[in-house]
């Protein structure tokens, strides 16, 4: 469990909270094309209004410069989708930090139960570079601090760590139900437990490879990490995606699966392509089988195959990472195949690792089919490796 101060522990009423929130969601335009973010923070929002806590929300959007307003970075449409989503005025506060007194005065004139919301707090270099300076003026508009923003406590910034060495700080509901969902699944999973993992790197995901075997009974491995792998084991790839510098490590990686009795599977056949497109010529074809002019773009069938069976008799499943290029509806087949066994076993618990693997069980409307979906790709991963999360480590301690 969390061992962090929750946002219940605090007397909110009439109080300035600062709460952290992650809106940091898909745009087009200015619409919000994905608003889970939004509503997985209201339950947070919603109990400190109803608590009578003033709310100042604060999030980044994006990656913009910083020191620059930059219209396609601003909070405006999340603020339009939270308004509609929670049912109240959410009032932007578009001034200034530097030049506070606009922010300031607009945040002291708050009611109790009343939400504003601060401009992309990217728009200042200081909140990457977690200058405390910032952090402390930041700080002076509140009385307390919440952090809610699991998806960026991987990030030590003013916002996320900073601000709360000047104010009590205190874990948002969403944030600890994240930590406790992610911590008792590595502690005391039901068995079998198996991890899935893909995505196109290993060197993403070495240390949820490394943390993975120790934990896991089964580690599915498919996307383009796995044929760093294949070529580990001697396999010839074609021109598949390949991190020659970590073939090494992948087969120290085969070698401690072995040791610690994890069964690690890897694929046993490959849609291949001769281009990277949709509408490439594409074959199936079993391992040592891959053409030297040709790339692996997704799991074959009879790995699906595989896969599926594992998955069927799991009683954890941690899923993180497509099987193949799933944008492309060619190489989609496999990690349909993956999302669509996660979601059929109804007697494990499956957790899904936030980032791509959340947008494929939307392609495929399976997203509430499942036990858990993080909203957060970094910080989950993170927390899997077993590292310190600091926009958790800076809360009180419970
Ligand atoms: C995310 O989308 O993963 C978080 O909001 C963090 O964003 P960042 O990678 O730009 O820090």
């Amino acid at each position: 469990m969390l061992n962090k101060k929750s946002v219940k522990d605090a007397d909110v009423k009439g109080k300035r909270i600062l709460v952290r929130v992650d809106f940091n969601v898909p745009l087009d335009g200015s619409t919000v094309t994905d608003d889970t973010r939004i509503r997985a923070a209201l339950p947070t929002i919603r109990y400190l209004v109803d608590h009578g806590g003033r709310v100042v929300l604060i999030s980044h959007l994006g990656r913009p410069q910083g020191g620059v307003f930059e219209k396609e970075f601003s909070l405006a449409p999340v603020q339009r989708s939270l308004e509609r989503l929670i049912g109240r005025d959410v009032k932007l506060l578009e001034g200034n930090l530097e030049n506070e007194s606009t922010v300031r005065d607009a945040i002291d004139a708050m009611s109790d139960g009343e939400i504003v919301m601060l401009e992309n707090i990217r728009f200042y270099p200081e909140e990457k570079a977690n200058d405390l300076a910032f952090a402390r003026q930041l700080a002076s508009l509140g009385d307390l601090y919440v952090n809610d923003a699991f998806g960026a406590a991987h990030r030590a910034h003013a916002s996320t760590a900073g601000v709360a060495e000047y104010l009590p700080a205190y874990a948002g509901l969403l944030l600890a139900r994240e930590v406790d969902t992610l911590v008792a699944m590595l502690r005391d999973a039901p068995t079998p437990f198996v991890g899935i993992l893909g995505g196109s790197k290993v060197s993403d995901k070495f240390g949820v490879i490394e943390r993975l075997i120790d934990v896991v009974d089964t580690l599915l491995i498919g996307g383009g990490m796995a044929f760093t792998f294949l070529a580990a084991q001697g396999h010839g790839i074609g021109k598949s995606l390949v991190e020659v510098d970590w073939i090494e490590p992948a087969k120290e990686m085969l070698a401690k699966a072995h040791e610690k009795d994890c069964n690690l599977i890897l694929p046993i056949d490959i849609v291949v392509a001769d281009a990277f497109a949709e509408d490439a010529n594409t074959r199936i074809v079993g391992i040592d089988e891959i053409p030297d002019d040709m790339m692996g773009l997704d799991i074959g069938p009879a790995t699906c195959e595989l896969f599926k069976g594992e998955i069927a008799q799991a009683r954890t499943i941690y899923w993180n990472g497509p099987m193949g290029v799933f944008e492309m509806d060619a190489f989609a087949a496999g990690t349909e195949s993956v999302a669509r066994a996660v979601a059929h076993n109804n007697a494990a618990t499956s957790v899904i690792g936030g980032g791509d693997s959340v947008a494929a069980l939307k392609k495929f409307g399976l997203e509430d089919q499942v036990t858990f979906v993080s909203t957060g790709g970094g910080a989950s991963m993170r927390l899997v490796e077993g590292k310190p999360l600091p926009g958790v480590e800076a809360l009180l301690d419970a």
